[in-house]
């Protein structure tokens, strides 16, 4: 892979057109791994919000080592993935009890923390300590595939290596500007979904994808396989001002969070009602939530009853919370709260 005519064009464009980003700005080791970690799941626009909201309660890696589990789970709510949180924070014991309370300033080092991938850590060495390390992800691997016209799969790890290695090759002392500058190209300029913007591209001249016209041909995938579709009914319990929730198994998807009360299946209103004792029941609009290997269709119920004694017979540990505290104490992850907007209508 030869990247060699790739690098100063970059920096170029890098240094006229880099967008401003509070963790860019500041790039301690601190706002590059939280900013990095969020940008896994969310777009720049939307992580921004949640990277000021997170950092202002948890400002450094001795407040993210200590803090209780339940408020860090409230703090990454909407972001999903919430085991990366609960990575984040045994990351953060560890480098309290091994180095001192500071991100070690090494690629390999780095790799070893809980939720450190390489990709992690290469975007931690180069950025906040200059090391030169490839920091590969979907946006880099867009724009490798088309300048070089490769159509080797990218969903190999084979491949990341190869490219990793390839950057290196390359890699000038700005390392986490070049890095940076990589991946925002793919992310504005030489986009995934529709034309890409070859006429503002620092790289248009000798891009191969571009001289055959062959942009939309790259990057070569092999497609995921199919997500499994799971039919669920969801229980919105209300006695007077308090809702029933409870906490989800400690393994599995969206474990040890918080949920209305599920069924699998869909069981009709009347069912619900009899189950328990509601005198008046409602259908929800159905709610749908994707994850990354399952489907929730949810049909939503919405019951009104007069006494909670007896319930906690048929859904073991049912907690009765005022509504309120869905919004400021409980963690109900996004896939619930289509059915929390409806009840507080
Ligand atoms: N996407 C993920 N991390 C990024 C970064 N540091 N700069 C630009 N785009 C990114």
């Amino acid at each position: 892979m030869e990247l060699s005519s790739m690098t100063k064009p970059l920096l170029d464009w890098y240094d006229e057109n880099r967008r401003s980003m509070v963790w860019r700005d500041n790039p301690t080791p601190y706002n590059v791994w939280i900013s990095e970690i969020m940008l896994q799941q969310t777009r720049i626009e939307a992580a921004k919000s949640y990277f000021i909201r997170f950092t202002d309660e948890i400002p450094d890696i001795q407040t993210l080592a200590t803090i209780p589990e339940e408020r860090l789970m409230k703090l990454w709510e909407g972001l999903g993935y919430y085991n990366r949180a609960r990575n984040l924070q045994k990351a953060a014991q560890l480098i309290v009890e091994k180095y001192d309370g500071q991100m070690p300033a090494q690629y390999d080092l780095l790799l070893d923390l809980p939720g450190i991938g390489p990709y992690t850590a290469g975007a931690i060495a180069s950025i906040a300590f200059g090391e030169k390390a490839a920091a590969v992800d979907g946006n880099v691997l867009r724009v490798l595939t088309r300048y070089l016209a490769l159509d080797d799969d990218i969903m190999k790890m084979s491949f990341r290596k190869q490219a990793s290695q390839a950057l290196i090759q390359v890699m000038p002392e700005r390392s986490g500007d070049f890095n940076q500058a990589i991946m925002e190209l793919g992310e504005v300029v030489c986009i995934p979904n529709g034309a890409p913007l070859c006429e503002c591209c620092p790289l248009a001249s000798k891009c191969q994808a571009r001289e055959l016209g062959r942009q939309g041909d790259f990057p070569v995938k092999t497609e995921k396989k199919a997500r499994r579709i799971e039919k669920r009914t969801v229980l919105i319990i209300e006695c007077e001002d308090k809702v029933g929730i409870c906490k989800r198994p400690e393994t599995g998807l969206l474990a040890g969070l918080w949920e209305f009360p599920s069924l699998d299946g869909y069981i009709t209103k009347q069912k619900c009602m009899q189950m328990t004792g509601a005198l008046d029941g409602e259908q929800l609009e159905p709610v749908k939530h994707i994850f990354s290997h399952v489907e929730w269709h949810m049909r939503g119920v919405h019951l009104i009853i007069k006494d909670t004694s007896g319930m906690d017979e048929w859904i073991p540990n049912i907690l009765w919370v005022q509504k309120k505290d869905l919004d400021e104490i409980y963690t109900l992850p996004v896939a619930f709260h289509g059915f929390k907007k409806q009840i507080s209508k």
